[in-house]
């Protein structure tokens, strides 16, 4: 089966051509002028941009959190994410019971009949002893290259300085990439505690009580730890402060290999959201900080401080007692109502795979605060790169996988819940205008969305092996 785009105008990291592209069966197999082919379907693109498949590499499918499960699994995560242009999606797997294999077995096969885009997995590592320790170095024949560490949490995800020095050992020795969560797990515990004895349970007292000064000195903790555990390639994910750009800076100025990543919610919102009445939508870890942050935030996107461009994705219902239609079936998953009565009980996380793309394409392209091909570069070319999918994924050349988002620039519409097709009764991009859209979005030369249809199936996406990824710094 062979599919014939033309006209169309390819954006990449790199460059902007007036080109057509041929793919046959999962892959591209030309890109040129004046292409043709006997028996392929032609898609006339003439006026739209031709863009590879975005890769979110921080989302959190089906993951259990307090007595709830974050809303999207690896079937209607995965649907939202292509109707907003992305085709891959990397995972985070719990460090549960058992060895890091057996974690991994588990949450394969929660994916894979579910997962209707591709997808590849980060390992969290919450408990470390010498036995994990020798585990990890078996992670890359997994398919796995990076792996995650909290500096909060305490007592349920966080490791001590000490072990994630030695994580940091382990894993560069292995090929494998540290990301880190940076916020100080033991003053944000100080200060709930206080928060909670003092009466103070309403939503903003989940930023109040996790500062910014946490994440800017746990930021530069990692990178200390990382720099001496010999110089281990480090990534800092969900960047949300100032500080932590310039802690970026300064790491790279001492010959760090320590890159970072963006989300949106962190260049739209501030705490002032967590004020309001329903304030608890946008409960997340780390918390929105100020207008100062979203800008220095910015300005390490558009002069290539901060490398990619993920969203977190970890939903939850705003009010998970009212079911919503999804699929033509009532669904409803207890979420932020659990947490009514006290910002600790808010199950924190957002809906944010199927926004990304479209809400930065507006907000960075249309303004333009990123090229075009720096935003190709941010949401699909840097993350596979650095998480080791490159170039079957994040670029448009002869070879790789024909993921493919086919954007209409000129498109206007008014966003929100109901375009977006997250499994969630909120979005926090409501009644934004938007201009410029995927209209058409292929996986592996599959149709998967065709203006507001959708062709994917659970199951039809495929773990994706990724290997020993670049240090883009
Ligand atoms: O609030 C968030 N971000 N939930 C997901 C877990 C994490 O720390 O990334
Ligand atoms: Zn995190
Ligand atoms: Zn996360």
């Amino acid at each position: 089966m062979a599919i014939l785009i033309k006209h169309g105008t390819l954006i990449t990291a790199s460059e902007t051509f007036k080109a057509d592209i041929l793919i046959e069966g999962e892959i591209i197999r030309q890109i040129g002028r004046d292409l043709t082919h006997p028996k392929a379907d032609i898609i006339n693109a003439e006026g739209k941009f031709i863009l590879p498949g975005g890769v979110d590499a921080h989302v959190h499918l089906d993951l259990p959190m307090f007595d709830t499960v974050s809303s999207d699994d690896h079937y209607t995560g995965g649907k939202a994410a292509a109707f907003g242009g992305t085709t891959t999606v990397i995972d985070f797997i719990p460090q549960d019971e058992g060895t890091l294999e057996e974690n991994i077995e588990r949450w394969q096969a929660k994916a894979d009949p579910k997962a209707s885009v591709d997808f590849g997995f980060h390992m969290n590592i919450t408990r470390f002893d010498k036995e994990v320790a020798k585990e990890i170095f078996t992670l890359p024949d997994l398919g796995i290259t990076s792996l995650k560490v909290f500096t909060a949490y305490n007592g349920r995800l966080r490791l001590s300085d000490g072990e994630i020095f030695r994580v940091m050992r382990v894993a560069r020795a292995a090929g494998i990439l540290t990301m880190v969560h940076a916020e100080n797990g033991d003053v944000i515990d100080i200060l709930v505690d206080e928060a909670l004895t003092a009466g103070n349970k309403d939503p903003i007292f989940h930023a109040k009580t996790r500062p910014a000064w946490g994440t800017v000195e746990a930021s530069l903790r990692a990178a200390a730890l990382a720099a001496q555990a010999g110089d281990a390639p480090l990534y800092l994910v969900h960047m949300n402060t100032a500080g932590e750009v310039n802690q970026l800076v300064y790491a790279r100025e001492h010959g760090l290999k320590m890159m970072g990543e963006a989300c949106p919610q962190y260049l739209f919102f501030t705490e002032d959201d967590l004020r309001r009445e329903d304030g608890a939508k946008w409960v997340c870890s780390p918390p929105m900080r100020t207008e100062r942050d979203n800008l220095r935030l910015w300005e390490g996107l558009e002069n290539g401080t901060i490398q990619t461009m993920a969203t977190d994705h970890c939903p939850f219902f705003y009010d998970g007692t009212t079911p919503i239609e999804y699929e033509g079936e009532k669904v409803a998953i207890p979420g932020k109502e659990l947490g009514k009565e006290d910002f600790t009980k808010i199950p924190n996380g957002l809906p944010g795979v199927g926004d990304r793309m479209p809400i930065l394409w507006t907000q960075g392209v249309g303004s333009s605060r990123l090229t075009p091909n720096q935003f190709v570069a941010l949401h699909c070319t840097n993350p596979a790169k650095i998480f080791g999918l490159y170039p079957q994924k994040g670029t448009l050349v002869p070879g790789a996988d024909a993921d493919i988002a086919i954007w209409d620039p000129d498109k206007e519409l008014r966003y929100g819940v109901d375009v977006a097709r997250h499994r969630t009764d909120y979005n926090l991009y409501e009644g934004w205008q938007l201009k410029g859209i995927p209209v058409m979005v292929f996986l592996r030369g599959q149709k998967i969305v065709d203006g507001e249809n959708w062709y994917g199936k659970p199951g039809m996406g495929r773990y994706l092996h990724c290997h020993e990824g670049e240090v883009l710094v």
